[in-house]
């Protein structure tokens, strides 16, 4: 992986979301998660000649990508720049009132991960942004600078499931008295020194948690989702289908009450299905995935 083409994302569980949403020619999908391409391009070619694909991302850099790369598609892929969240007004504004089905790959792109500017990732330098859209008006450098210790260790308790969420909060407070918190390494030094080394998870980076949960604060991850499951069965024919790809418990959580809890829904998963072995050992990123799909009634 590098900063090269910005090819290398390897899409999760495609045959799985291919399979369950039946892509058909002639009807119109959505891919509420464009990012480089990957599901919508498996979809373009199931539908082909005629099928058509609108495909929602807020990262400017994620569409130049998936641009070039189904430019082959033709005018049977339109790119929304927006929130998916907004999903109808996103329909609207391309004249489509009713689709066949809707893919959600939630989460960042290894696009995302591996551009060192973004400040995703601990493990490289750089200022602490995390914006997936960079109208979004708040870094994750700004909302550290803003909040009080109580807000930032709700934050990091509510968004990261951190259980030294206080400890971390008051280091981070203390820290930002004498310079402010503006990089990733900063940021992940304070962690690291705030949480004794008896506590410091023996699987993964001791900041993990913390990062997962401003992303999630900066982005609104949380709410888009809850928005767009509420708005989708507006848009979705009766029959059609919604896959959505999770990578941690807190969406994964939404979905599955969102499904169930509604009478627009009917679950087709009752179990999340996950990668195989094979999958995760090719492709990371697969490992915390689960993929959970309901008809629209
Ligand atoms: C995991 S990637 C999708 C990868 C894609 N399925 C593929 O196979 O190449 C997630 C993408 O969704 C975008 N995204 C995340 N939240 C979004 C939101 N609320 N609205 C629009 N795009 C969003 C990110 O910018 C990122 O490009």
């Amino acid at each position: 992986m590098g900063e090269g083409t910005g090819d290398e994302h390897v899409s999760v569980l495609v045959d799985e979301v291919v399979g369950h949403l039946q892509p058909t020619p002639g009807r119109i999908y959505v891919d509420g998660t464009l990012g480089l391409g990957g599901h919508a391009q498996r979809i373009l070619e199931a539908t082909a000649p005629d099928g058509r694909v609108i495909g929602f991302d807020w990262d400017e850099e994620a569409i130049a990508v998936a641009r070039r790369r189904l430019a082959s598609f033709g005018d049977r892929l339109r790119i929304v720049r927006a929130n998916y969240a907004d999903l109808v007004a996103g329909l609207a504004g391309e004249g489509v009132m009713a689709v066949h089905g809707l893919v959600l790959d939630l989460g960042v792109s290894s696009l995302q991960l591996d551009r060192a500017g973004r400040g995703f990732s601990f493990q490289a330098d750089a200022p602490l942004d995390m914006r997936m859209d960079l109208r979004l008006r708040e870094t994750a450098a700004q909302l550290i600078a803003r909040l009080s210790a109580e807000e930032l260790a709700d934050l990091f308790y509510n968004f990261g499931e951190e259980r030294q969420s206080r400890r971390i909060a008051a280091r981070l407070v203390e820290a930002r008295k004498s310079q402010p918190v503006t990089t990733t390494r900063q940021l992940a030094e304070i962690v690291a020194r705030a949480i004794p080394r008896r506590f410091h998870p023996p699987k993964m980076h001791v900041a993990t948690r913390v990062f997962q949960a401003l992303r999630i604060a900066v982005n609104r991850e949380l709410n888009n989702l809850v928005k767009v499951l509420a708005e989708a069965p507006t848009v979705l024919v009766p029959g059609a289908r919604m896959c959505v790809l999770t990578f941690h418990s807190l969406e994964d959580r939404i979905v599955k009450q969102a499904f169930a809890g509604s009478r627009d829904y009917k679950v087709v998963t009752r179990k999340p299905v996950l990668p195989g072995r094979q999958e995760v050992l090719v492709n990371p990123r697969a490992r915390s995935a689960k993929l959970r799909v309901a008809e629209r009634v």
